[in-house]
């Protein structure tokens, strides 16, 4: 059952990529990474190879494309030509394929897409299912940080992708988390691998952390910090496999690992989500 053996995917979207934060990752058994074309100003593909490309065949490593320096600053974009290219250009810098490849926020290119948007996302689809064909990566993925545009887009036959990454934890509100469990049924729930991303929503200092105690989810919260019942709570809202966090700070990332021991209450979660289900059909009234 999806949560059982929670996973922890350490995430580089804000970090500094540090060589001592990856050999702390692996010396706490984290072995995932996940990483961006864009992150660290577009250049997290050539930094990681300069000052790990000896510790990257340890990790499982994932990236993203569909996201490109632009004039203006940089855009979206599903255009199968440039997301090949972002593949080849990736593999290169990193010195090594990745493991697995998402399309990084599809809804946003969809938004400014003028052709049938159901034929654009089909046809970004059919290039990563050939780019891993073709040996360029060993999986691909979709990482959405608002599904519900996907939703409508999706039927029985829709290329299928191996893991849907999309928002986890105690902030992310009743339209994401529903959108993203209906994508998960959509492509079938045990077909899919699915993650969690930003379980602090970018930062756990931020003052909202401070307003709520989230041991409340957990069932014995006493033995764990906030932070961490927060973390591990991120599993359950919505059901995720693993969860993709960022931190700088190695001993950080051995206060999550901890977490992991924690065990969810859900009868707590079910009651938060009706609550978050409440609170929105009130809005829409
Ligand atoms: N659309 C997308 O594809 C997308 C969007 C967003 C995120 N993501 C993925 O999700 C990952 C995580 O997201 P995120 O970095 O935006 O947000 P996050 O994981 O919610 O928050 C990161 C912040 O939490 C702090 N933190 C982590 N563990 C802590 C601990 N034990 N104690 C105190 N503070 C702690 C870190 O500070 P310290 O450095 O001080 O520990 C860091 O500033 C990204 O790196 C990326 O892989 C993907």
């Amino acid at each position: 059952m999806r949560g059982n053996d929670p996973r922890v995917v350490l995430g580089l979207h804000r970090s500094r990529h540090e060589r001592r934060l990856l050999t702390g990752a692996l010396d706490l058994g984290v072995t995932a990474l996940d990483t961006s074309s864009n992150y660290l100003g577009f250049r997290s593909h050539q930094v990681l190879a300069r000052t790990a490309g000896d510790l990257l065949s340890q990790f499982s490593v994932s990236t993203k494309i569909g996201y490109f320096p632009s004039p203006g600053g940089a855009e979206h974009s599903l255009d199968p030509a440039r997301l090949r290219a972002a593949m080849e250009q990736g593999a290169k810098d990193l010195g090594q394929e990745p493991d697995l490849v998402f399309l990084h926020n599809p809804e946003q290119s969809l938004r400014d897409a003028s052709s049938c948007h159901q034929a654009v996302l089909m046809q970004a689809f059919e290039a990563l299912d050939e780019a891993v064909a073709k040996g360029r990566c060993g999986a691909w993925g979709i990482a959405s940080w608002d599904p519900s545009p996907l939703l409508n887009l999706i039927d029985g036959t829709s290329p299928r992708p191996s893991v849907l990454m999309v928002r986890a934890g105690l902030l992310v509100g009743a339209k994401a988390l529903v959108a993203a469990e209906d994508l998960t049924k959509a492509w079938g729930p045990n077909e899919i691998t699915v993650w969690g991303m930003s379980p602090f929503g970018g930062s756990a200092s931020d003052s909202v952390w401070a307003r709520i105690d989230p041991r409340v989810f957990l069932r014995d919260g006493s033995q764990l910090s906030r932070v961490q019942a927060a973390f591990r709570a991120a599993y359950s809202l919505p059901r995720v496999d693993a969860v993709a966090v960022g931190t700088d700070e190695p001993a950080h990332l051995g206060e999550l690992v901890g977490a992991l021991t924690g065990q969810v209450e859900e009868r707590m979660i079910e009651e938060y989500r009706s609550l978050l289900r409440d609170h929105t059909s009130g809005q829409l009234v």
